[in-house]
């Protein structure tokens, strides 16, 4: 990218006004400027909400890796791509630079293609945050190979759901992974996985913890001699401004993970234009993400966006709280870490630890801070202010979701004046609008609604994999002709954003997006389960935490209740994960539902918040009684 940044809050507005007044102008000039093109485009936008279809740069080629890689070379080849810090602080950083990067990538590619990877076959990638993580999406990426990645976190049935709905080939893992004093059997997640999948002809394995582990012949490689073997020069595949270039999935309010797809031209361009703005990059800088890669944010401003400004990014393998709470400040004192992006679960975690933790190292590297994934609160709004950023580095609150691919809210550091709890303004070409209950929109500041957009951005998911329909009916057929987010926000009087949660059932826990429907479904697996419902509610650390209403099939089911929820949490953890585990559960004997059958959530989740004195008209409720009895057995 050029390296001209957006430098005062006028020219903010200027360049916000040239953007949503000439949208297509604006976004030609940014792609021409800062990107190879093998051919450039024949129309910049096309698009239509109501079908919904949206494509950007119709007709160019290119390759994101040349654009990530190839083009770096020259003028930046011993710069470090990729600044490696595993979860053991007294093993060696690994600093890969483009030229190491671009070799590792290449054979890499070359090993995809060996087992038989071809242009848009589906690779599922279950890997912990180590650079072969990095190097897979992008071999994928050079290939044409559509990645799915899933986050290494997700159970052995959560991961064979993923396989089988993108119908993968290939699955790249290890043989375990290092999390703070553990390992965990990444390996036998995935041969348990596999028991349920029929499409994956090979299994490629990384060595991190060097365990013994089954390998099945025929199936699965260690991936070391193979990329030993491998040529170290790979022909990019030319692909269409709007071929695929991954699959992630996110939860819904109901039924399966929904598998976003994004394409290649839109999604790079808005990636690159995001992270040099909202980060404030400069050419030496050291920025770290400590997300995952298995979500939205590790895709967009780990890999792809840093490497297409020749950055070097972070990539950490560890946890906050290994081998001790100030892990994190270490991190950064020892490679100067210039911006760091991170998520309101962390901070409020590390908040609660001893100042210590954080005065013992030198943080004076610092010049940009960031949140993501959640609301951040203002107690921790404050204490990231005053003890990271020493009130010099400003905070940038930023809003976007796996569907959106790239930053959407957002202030401009040394720009937009920041605001506690506010993500504060549209970024550049991003137009959103708050809608009321009854689909007007609510138009003049002070005012409080549905977030939506009503224009679309380079790096707006294209569907749901394999289920278009679902895809209109998620985010285009709550207001006609926009984007629905599913959040709540207000616009201020000043006209900045504050988002103010979900307002479906999906619920953020410590930033992971977790759908009810799903956790639901594992509950009711458990034999002596009749129903049950999930809400959230506040946690001081979590953000929320989920808190479950259980029916059990026998009236006074005499088994011990705490056996019975370890028993819940378990099952949840095999179907979902550990993140999906309930911190409460109720017992009882009915759940308020409307007259046509519908469980009431909103009457439940203000009974686990406290607010059960102000639950409204509940006599139009099936059965209204069920209700005081919720409410004097809450936990
Ligand atoms: C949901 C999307 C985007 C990165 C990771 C999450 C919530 C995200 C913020 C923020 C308040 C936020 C929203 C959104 N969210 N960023 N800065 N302030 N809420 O991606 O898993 O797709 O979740 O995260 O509720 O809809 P995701």
């Amino acid at each position: 990218m050029s390296n001209y940044h957006i430098k005062h809050l006028e020219e903010y507005f200027q360049v916000y006004r040239k953007s949503v007044n000439h949208p297509e102008a604006f976004w030609e000039e940014i792609a021409e400027e800062n990107f190879i093109w093998r051919k450039k485009w024949d129309a910049v936008l096309e698009w239509d909400f109501s079908k919904p279809e949206v494509k950007w740069f119709k007709g160019a080629k290119l390759n994101i890796t040349e654009n990530c890689i190839d083009r770096h070379l020259l003028t930046r080849g011993n710069k470090t791509a990729i600044l490696f810090e595993p979860n053991d602080p007294n093993e060696p950083a690994e600093y890969i630079t483009y030229k190491q990067l671009s070799i590792r990538v290449n054979k890499f590619a070359n090993v995809l293609k060996s087992k038989g990877i071809q242009k848009g076959d589906r690779v599922c990638i279950y890997l912990p945050m180590i650079p072969e993580l990095s190097i897979a999406l992008l071999a994928c990426a050079r290939i044409g190979a559509i990645h799915s990645v899933v986050f290494a976190g997700f159970s052995a049935t959560a991961l064979a759901t993923r396989i089988n709905d993108a119908d993968c080939k290939m699955v790249i893992t290890s043989d375990g992974s290092f999390r703070g004093n553990k390992t965990i059997d990444l390996k036998g997640i995935v041969d348990e996985g596999l028991e349920k999948c029929k499409t994956v002809e090979s299994v490629l394995v990384v060595k991190r913890i060097h365990t013994d582990i089954q390998m099945k012949s025929g199936r699965d490689y260690w991936i070391a001699p193979l990329l030993e073997k491998a040529s170290a020069t790979c022909e990019i595949e030319i692909m269409d401004a709007e071929d695929p270039l991954f699959i992630l999935y996110t939860s819904g309010s109901t039924g399966q993970p929904k598998g976003m797809l994004h394409t290649t031209a839109g999604y790079m361009v808005y990636t690159a234009y995001t992270f040099k703005n909202v980060f404030n990059y400069k050419e030496d800088d050291v920025y770290w993400c400590s997300a995952d890669i298995g979500w939205i944010t590790g895709h967009s401003y780990i890999v792809y966006g840093p490497l297409a400004n020749g950055a070097t990014s972070v990539m950490f393998e560890g946890v906050p709280s290994y081998p001790d709470f100030g892990r994190f400040w270490q991190v950064i004192e020892k490679h100067k870490v210039n911006q760091f992006y991170t998520a309101p679960t962390a901070i409020r975690a590390l908040a609660k630890e001893k100042l210590a933790f954080v005065e013992k190292h030198d943080l004076s590297s610092l010049k940009v801070l960031g949140s993501v994934g959640e609301p951040i609160n203002e107690e921790a709004w404050h204490w990231y202010n005053d003890n990271i950023g020493k009130k010099k580095s400003p905070i940038v609150d930023t809003f976007f979701q796996t569907e959106n691919g790239g930053i959407m809210l957002t202030p401009i550091p040394y720009v937009t004046p920041t605001k506690p709890t506010y993500a504060t303004l549209p970024f550049i070409g991003i137009q959103p609008v708050l809608m009321d209950e009854n689909g007007q929109e609510l138009k003049g500041n002070k005012v409080e609604g549905r977030l939506c957009f009503q224009f679309p951005w380079p790096s707006i998911a294209r569907t749901i994999w394999g289920n278009h329909q679902r895809y209109k009916e998620t985010y285009f057929t709550a207001f006609k002709g926009k984007y629905f987010t599913g959040d709540g926000a207000l616009r201020d009087e000043v006209g900045y954003y504050r988002i103010t949660g979900r307002v479906d059932d999906v619920i953020i826990v410590s930033g992971h997006n977790l759908g009810t429907a799903p956790i639901e479904d594992a509950i009711n697996e458990h034999p002596a389960v009749a129903e049950s419902a999930i809400v959230g509610f506040p946690h001081d650390i979590k953000g929320n935490a989920l808190y479950g209403y259980v029916i059990l099939k026998e009236v006074g089911e005499s088994r011990n209740h705490d056996n019975l929820r370890k028993e819940i949490n378990q099952i949840i953890t095999e179907h979902i994960g550990p993140i999906a585990k309930l911190d409460k559960i109720q017992f009882t004997d009915g759940l308020p539902k409307t007259r046509s059958g519908k469980i009431m959530r909103r009457i439940l989740r203000k009974i686990a918040t406290n607010e059960s004195k102000n639950l409204g008209d509940i006599s139009t409720l099936l059965n209204p009684e069920v209700v005081q009895s919720i409410i004097d057995h809450k936990l």
